[in-house]
């Protein structure tokens, strides 16, 4: 129904400064998903190098990120800092990583209460402005105020262009009361930062890959984590797949290697990740290479231990933001329901493969070495009910036979001692998870004769020990496996 404002009565609802300004401070930034806010900025306006400095000063740290991008002249840069200056809804160049005209203020409310930003563009003088929730709440005005700490004055005026973001009164990082000797306060801010740094090794990987940028940390810069391990020669990949018609969208499967398989045990465990192995699977979705989600099934699947070295990397064109539902922050995105099939399915053929390589542990390096491998258990499957048995035929098993001809109470011991240790665990999970099978129920097939000789021998000793006959069978019912066959005991 089209309606007819001019003939409607009208009453102004603006948002109150004070309390809006509040609110964008809750939109879920962490320290790091907020500093890769503004690293997007850097990226879009062309930077090469970005820096990320860190003070500590207590409650008065700083933190600052810094670019050679294009910069802003002072009107660009008031619009810059005006929330919503930019309307989600226009077309963006495919590299420009921002969509909401937000990030730079939310990302930054999220973790300060006040943020400056000084900026040059070429052939213009340096500017600056900031924003302070102090002033705001006071004055309850939509109000930028010219200021910047005293020591960042100066910082663009031998440069030719570029922006540095500053953010001081750090209260959601470091609590504005902590004294600057404060160590464990200090430890807490370095760790904090440690996990930015590894955040923003693997959110901009392919822009340090490809060597587009470079993040310094202070005076160092960045090491790119790649999370498919493609240079690991034991890595395997899949065909890429487009997702959808025409979209776009594509994706790529990859299984990492196994432990075993990797070049070193330094590479296996950087290739763990911030959040561990098991955390680490699942989809990875890049928008205009900038990773947005690294490790998440989309809810199409659970995280399971024996998944853990499948990584599926999708890649979106900003053109799909609303259809994916990116969000502000840029760390969550949801396929459209329409290829969701498509995903699983493929994701699927991904995870069995993956669930393989990590099944097969050892044995595949063992066998490419020209060694049969001799497994200690072997998966066994009889009339589609699955079980395991101990390998008889392994040379240890063989060698505890030998030995328990001299040593016999040792050789029990060392047996008992290797089949605990080894049972396969893991497997017996999977296949509990996975299989289509049954598994075997305890005791099914167990040939029933050398039960009930152990029986009787057992019977024979305790009624030789004095117990009665009623005593000794219900203490033999009492015994692990033989509460299966109270019919043979009550027969004795
Ligand atoms: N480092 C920078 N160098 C040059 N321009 C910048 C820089 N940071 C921000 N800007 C300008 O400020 C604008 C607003 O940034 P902001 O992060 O708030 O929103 P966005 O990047 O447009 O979208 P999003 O909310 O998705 O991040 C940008 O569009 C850009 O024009
Ligand atoms: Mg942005």
């Amino acid at each position: 129904m089209e309606l007819d404002y001019d003939n409607i009565r009208k009453q102004s609802a603006i948002p109150k400064a004070s309390s809006m300004i509040e609110t964008f401070r809750a939109i879920g930034y962490s320290l790091e998903t907020a500093i890769a806010d503004i690293i997007d900025n850097s990226i879009s306006a062309g930077a090469k190098n970005i820096r990320l400095n860190r003070f500590w000063r207590g409650g008065k740290s700083i933190i600052t990120i810094g670019d050679d991008g294009c910069g802003m002249n002072n009107e660009e840069l008031v619009q810059a800092l005006c929330p919503g200056g930019q309307n989600p809804l226009d077309d963006r160049s495919a590299t420009d990583l921002g969509r909401f005209g937000l990030g730079l203020k939310t990302a930054s409310f999220s973790q300060c209460r006040k943020l400056s930003v000084i900026s040059r563009k070429e052939g213009y003088s340096p500017v600056y402005w900031s924003w302070d929730l102090d002033y705001i709440a006071q004055s309850d005005k939509w109000e930028l105020i010219q200021w910047i700490p005293d020591e960042f004055k100066h910082a663009l005026d031998d440069k030719k262009s570029g922006t540095i973001v500053i953010w001081t009164d750090l209260d959601r990082v470091v609590p504005p009361e902590t004294s600057e000797t404060n160590q464990n306060a200090q430890e807490k801010f370095s760790h904090s930062l440690d996990r930015v740094k590894r955040h923003l090794e693997m959110t901009f990987h392919r822009f340090l890959e490809n060597k587009s940028i470079t993040i310094f940390w202070g005076e160092h810069p960045i090491e790119p984590w790649n999370p498919f391990c493609t240079d690991e020669p034991a890595t395997q990949n899949r065909p890429e797949e487009s997702i959808g018609l025409g979209s776009g969208a594509k994706m790529k499967g990859y299984i990492l290697p196994h432990r075993n398989q990797f070049s070193s045990e330094a590479a296996y465990k950087r290739a763990e990740g911030i959040n561990g192995w098991s955390a680490q699977q699942g989809f990875y979705v890049y928008r205009g290479n900038r990773l947005l989600l690294a490790g998440d099934w989309l809810g199409l699947f659970r995280k399971e231990e024996h998944y853990k070295l499948v990584r599926i990397q999708i890649d979106l064109p900003n053109t799909l933001d609303f259809d994916w539902q990116i969000d502000i922050k840029k760390s969550k995105a949801y396929p459209p329901s329409k290829c969701l099939e498509q995903l699983r399915s493929y994701a699927n053929e991904v995870r069995s493969a993956g669930c393989e390589v990590y099944r097969h542990r050892g044995r595949i390096l063992k066998q490419k070495a020209g060694v049969c491998f001799q497994p200690l258990w072997l998966e066994k499957k009889k009339d589609n009910k699955w079980s395991f048995v101990v390998n008889r035929d392994h040379d240890m098993i063989k060698h505890i036979k030998k030995m328990a001809e001299v040593k016999p109470e040792q050789a029990i011991e060392t047996l008992l001692k290797f089949i605990e240790e080894a049972i396969p665990t893991e497997t017996i999970y999977i296949d509990k998870a996975q299989n289509d099978a049954e598994q075997k129920q305890p005791y099914s097939d167990m040939d029933t004769n050398l039960v009930k000789s152990m029986l009787a021998t057992m019977y024979e000793n305790q009624l030789a020990q004095g117990m009665s006959d009623v005593q000794a069978k219900a203490y033999l019912k009492s015994i692990e496996p033989f509460n299966y066959y109270e019919d043979i005991i009550d027969e004795l």
